[in-house]
């Protein structure tokens, strides 16, 4: 049996097995999903919000909860797209706006560009630069001081407990 759900902005519909997750209908529509935990329900960066349907997803689990929690754009429709699996039609799936950077390197190699879209912090969602904005040295040190950005230690820590 598939379900359909629908993907907005964009206005794609398309179809997964019932109790699939929505990050693999994310992958088939070949957006660029980091998954920077590897599905496990522990970054943002399959973030999403439900606009319609939310009934029609499995409920949301501890860690997706704790995950939640420090996500800074999260609202109560918020979904992590690798932990809500898919049980009936009718779920409408918001894509939050952003880029996701998953390392200090991926910034440098930015600086002295404009940013084509939001950076967000993979862990958090927080806006790192805003769209439009100039990527400069100076705000790549500002990031490094007030995010202890290395995602890489994040995840082998996390993963030791
Ligand atoms: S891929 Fe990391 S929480 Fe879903």
């Amino acid at each position: 049996m598939v379900k359909t759900v629908r993907l907005e902005p964009i206005s794609q519909a398309t179809s997964v097995e019932t109790n699939g997750n929505l990050l693999s209908v994310l992958i088939n529509k070949d957006l660029d999903v980091l998954k920077e935990c590897g599905g496990r329900g522990m970054c943002a960066t399959c973030h999403i919000y439900v606009k319609d349907g939310m009934d029609a997803l499995s409920p949301v689990n501890r860690r997706e909860q704790r995950t939640l929690e420090v996500i800074t754009t999260c609202k109560p429709n918020s979904r992590l797209a690798c932990q809500a699996r898919v049980l009936k039609d009718g779920v409408v799936v918001e894509l939050p706006p952003g880029m996701y950077v998953n390392s200090i390197k991926d910034i440098e190699a930015l600086i002295g560009r404009r940013a084509e879209q939001d950076l967000l912090h993979p862990i958090t969602g927080q806006v790192l630069v805003e769209a439009g904005k100039l990527i400069t040295r100076s705000m790549m040190k500002q990031i490094e001081d007030t995010t202890s950005f290395n995602v890489g230690q994040y995840f082998s820590q996390s993963s030791e407990h």
